[in-house]
């Protein structure tokens, strides 16, 4: 804890106090310790969106610990099943789930922490719907660090590359996640994480699924996932282009 508080912690601070969220990103993408990487991540991630839910410093700050130690029970879990190639079977699913149960008792059993960060680990897989795990409680059972570990944790997952498939295009992460945000996810804290998210693209270069390269000009709050982008002579309003989307925002 002294470590992560020192060390961990400041950086994390530090990053998320920019604003070049795709360059953050970027920097995180190397194949080498996904674990690492992930937990660092989400722990950038959930600081960010916890600032953009207003949250008071004090909370935000423990928010930032929870976050970057919501996957820290896997240190129980073997490494076979960690990096498995292939899908788990269903054996290797129980105790993979496990790391959430394994990280509340590390967490509680660490001085210097306190049970709303051990709640995090314990819940960070759990849904609005109880389709989660361990426990499948329902949403209202489930704390708002925790909900908003989700919403990172599902977020940074799925546009990573893993071994074992590519990295899903950012247009469809986004748009699986507003898909959920009515049953898995919390409504209000997954709006908020595209809406502002797709804000800070204001004025990035993007690659769209035709492969053409436009500039983000304007972003319309009630369908943030289809800006208007200009390439070159040309406005495209990608709210009148269901065919097109984005695939990937190219770092500044
Ligand atoms: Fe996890």
């Amino acid at each position: 804890m002294i470590e992560l508080r020192n060390e961990v912690i400041p950086f994390i601070q530090q990053v998320s106090e920019k604003n070049d969220f795709f360059g953050i990103l970027a920097a995180l993408q190397p194949k080498d310790d996904y674990t690492y990487r992930h937990n660092v991540a989400v722990g950038i991630l959930s600081t960010l969106l916890g600032k953009w839910l207003k949250l008071k410093p004090e909370e935000l700050g423990m928010l930032t610990i929870a976050a970057t130690l919501h996957d820290i029970g896997k240190i129980m879990i073997p490494s076979e099943i960690l990096t498995k190639a292939g899908p788990l079977d269903e054996e290797e699913m129980a105790l993979m789930r496990k790391h959430t149960t394994y990280g509340y008792e590390l967490i509680r059993d660490t001085v210097g922490t306190n049970h709303q960060q051990a709640l995090v680990a314990l819940q960070h897989h759990e849904r609005m719907d109880g389709s989660g795990y361990p426990f499948g409680v329902l949403g209202h059972r489930i704390t708002d660090f925790s909900k908003i570990v989700a919403v990172t944790d599902i977020f940074h997952a799925m546009t990573s590359e893993r071994f074992y498939r590519p990295a899903a295009p950012l247009y469809e992460v986004l748009r699986q996640m507003e898909d959920n945000a009515f049953g898995k996810l919390d409504p209000y804290i997954c709006s908020v994480f595209i809406n502002k998210l797709m804000q800070s693209m204001l004025g990035n270069d993007v690659e769209l699924t035709d492969g053409r390269i436009g500039k983000i000009i304007l972003i319309l709050a009630h369908d943030p996932l289809r800006p208007l982008v200009n390439i070159e002579e040309d406005f495209i309003d990608l709210s009148r282009h269901r065919d097109l989307g984005i695939v990937r925002v190219i770092p500044q």
